[in-house]
């Protein structure tokens, strides 16, 4: 568990050590507002990085975004474009950030994204990964049925090999071929814009997950509004199906 670093606030004591957000609501945000859905991704992104900062320096020590499910490719080609100009553009700042000292990890299948954002993602991965302030995961064409199948094929390819024995695949061995690898479980879920569903995102990882939903949408839930999540989960108690 993480413990606060952070006298500016009044926070609970114990932190959760991995939070994942379903960043949700950007398009009702702009909606409400007559503009186009993709100023609400502009907006939801700003408040991604506020997000990161706070965390960073309230000193939790592993956060998660979803950012593009493996579904979100059913939206408009305009939608998903500007979605794309986004990322790249995020990725392509970055290092800007390189000073907060928070290794970076993306998690979903690339093979569908331009080469150009590839490359990015990779080099951005390679030069934070000895940074040890926070590990920010970002999910893009990410979906946990997609990494469990992906998981379930490299076990079975092991196997094939001879590699593996069928009797020693655990948990552990599941856990250690999924793209997280290393990083441990989620601890606290939150997902804004008042959707009570999971919609795919870290459901290995999330399977003790405490939740929390808000009814607030994606751009304006800022570091106050977390603060609610980190009390309401700090009042949570937590069994693993013990007593
Ligand atoms: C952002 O919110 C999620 C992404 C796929 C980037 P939405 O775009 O789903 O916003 P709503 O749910 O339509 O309001
Ligand atoms: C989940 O939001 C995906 C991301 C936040 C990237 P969606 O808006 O795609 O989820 P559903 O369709 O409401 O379940
Ligand atoms: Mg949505």
């Amino acid at each position: 568990m993480a413990t606060k670093d952070n006298n500016k606030r009044d926070l609970p004591e114990i932190l959760p050590e991995h939070i994942g957000f379903i960043m949700d609501g950007n398009g009702r945000w702009a909606k409400q507002r007559h503009m186009p859905r993709s100023f609400g991704h502009a907006e939801g992104g700003k408040t991604y990085e506020k997000i990161v900062r706070y965390c960073r320096d309230i000193g939790i020590k592993y956060i998660s975004f979803y950012a593009f499910s493996t579904e979100n490719w059913k939206r408009s080609s305009e939608e998903i474009s500007a979605l794309m100009v986004l990322f790249k553009q995020y990725l392509a700042k970055v290092q800007n950030y390189y000073k907060e000292e928070v290794r970076m990890v993306f998690i979903g299948d690339r093979s569908a994204f331009a080469p150009e954002l590839v490359e990015l993602m990779n080099k951005v991965e390679n030069d934070t990964k000895d940074f040890d302030k926070m590990t920010m995961i970002v999910a893009l064409n990410y979906g946990g049925r997609d990494e469990i199948r992906n998981a379930a094929k490299k076990i079975a390819a092991s196997v094939q090999k001879g590699e593996l024995s069928i009797d020693d695949i655990t948990e552990q061995t599941v856990a250690d071929n999924l793209y997280t690898k290393g990083i441990p479980d989620v601890d606290l879920l939150i997902r804004p814009s008042g959707e009570l569903r999971t919609s795919n995102f870290l459901i290995w990882q999330c399977a003790y997950a405490e939740l929390y939903f808000s009814d607030v949408l994606w751009p304006d839930f800022l570091p106050e509004e977390l603060d609610k999540a980190l009390w309401a989960y700090a009042g949570r108690q937590r069994r693993f199906g013990g007593v």
